[in-house]
């Protein structure tokens, strides 16, 4: 069978399945494409090329196990975040492309410092903290999480990436090391940022897959965790240190209102990501 019968075919597989959530035009023809080059070792076949029918066979079932809502990444056992080849498992949540802006404004900031200090919070698989170890290898880098897999498969990834970042399990700064208090130029952090009764509402393929610990952290209004950092992060920063928040759009305004209560100064909520509604929110250490 040819390429393009077979992504056509998928296609129509995909655009059926409810378990998807179909908020992007074009998603599903992406996807089909990539599982498509996955299959084929990586490389995207061309249109008229003729697949063999052992590749159909694996591509079809890929393709059903999409249908059922499995993100991409976990048939991959991979994603891609700013350049790097992340590994991904089940239980761990799986980096957003929306991240890479929050990554994306730490890089910058730390860019500027003599041996800069970053610590990310709630690192998941070490997302933003493998982002910064490679872009700025001469960067001291801690990533944190509550989630012992999540921190195994942090380190299991600097490993293999050859990256120098550490990680520890810990609740919030519980398990930072002590000799960095006052020394952090930039804290990152993607929160689980949901309130509790809006995880029903959530993308079936969101709710289904990822662990409801990564997506709220149980308060009424998804800002339990944010407040805590606030009050927690001014101790861990240098002086014109900056706390960075990852929240959705709906949320900036409440989260602003955290940071600005605290005491941080400069307090701003940017914009960027592909889409250009990430909102990373910012601000600068108390006096
Ligand atoms: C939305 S995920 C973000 C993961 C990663 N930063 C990323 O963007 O890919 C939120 C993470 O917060 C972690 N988490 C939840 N509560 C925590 C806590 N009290 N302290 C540290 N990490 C926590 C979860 O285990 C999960 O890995």
């Amino acid at each position: 069978m040819k390429a393009r019968k077979l992504v056509n075919d998928a296609v129509v597989t995909l655009k059926a399945s409810d378990a998807i959530d179909h908020w992007q035009k074009g998603r599903e023809r992406i996807e089909a494409e990539d599982l498509l080059g996955y299959v084929m070792g990586g490389e995207e076949p061309e249109p008229d090329e003729k697949i063999s029918a052992e590749d159909v066979a694996t591509f079809e079932a890929l393709v059903a196990r999409r249908a059922t809502g499995e993100p991409i990444p976990l048939i991959k056992g991979s994603t891609e975040f700013r350049g790097l080849e992340l590994k991904v498992v089940p239980g761990v949540f799986i980096p957003r492309d929306s991240t890479e802006f929050l990554a994306e404004q730490a890089i910058r900031r730390l860019r500027k410092r003599n041996a800069p200090v970053h610590v990310d919070l709630a690192t998941g698989l070490g997302t933003v903290a493998l982002a910064v170890a490679d872009e700025l290898p001469w960067a001291t880098v801690y990533g944190t999480d509550l989630s012992e897999d999540a921190v195994a498969l942090a380190r299991r990834n600097a490993y293999r990436l050859g990256l120098d970042a550490h990680f520890v399990i810990g609740d919030l700064f519980g398990r930072v090391p002590r000799k960095l208090l006052g020394k952090v130029d930039v804290i990152t952090m993607h929160p689980p940022y949901v309130a509790r009764e809006e995880v029903d509402d959530l993308p079936d393929e969101i709710r289904d897959w990822e662990p409801q610990h990564t997506l709220t952290d149980e308060s009424d209004d998804g800002l339990g965790l944010v407040r805590r950092t606030a009050e927690e992060a001014p101790a861990w920063l240098r002086p014109k240190g900056w706390l960075l928040m990852e929240t959705d759009p709906d949320r900036a305004r409440e989260v602003r209102t955290v940071f600005t209560e605290a005491g941080y100064r400069d307090v701003q909520s940017t914009k960027g990501g592909e889409l250009k509604v990430t909102r990373v929110v910012v601000g600068r250490r108390p006096r």
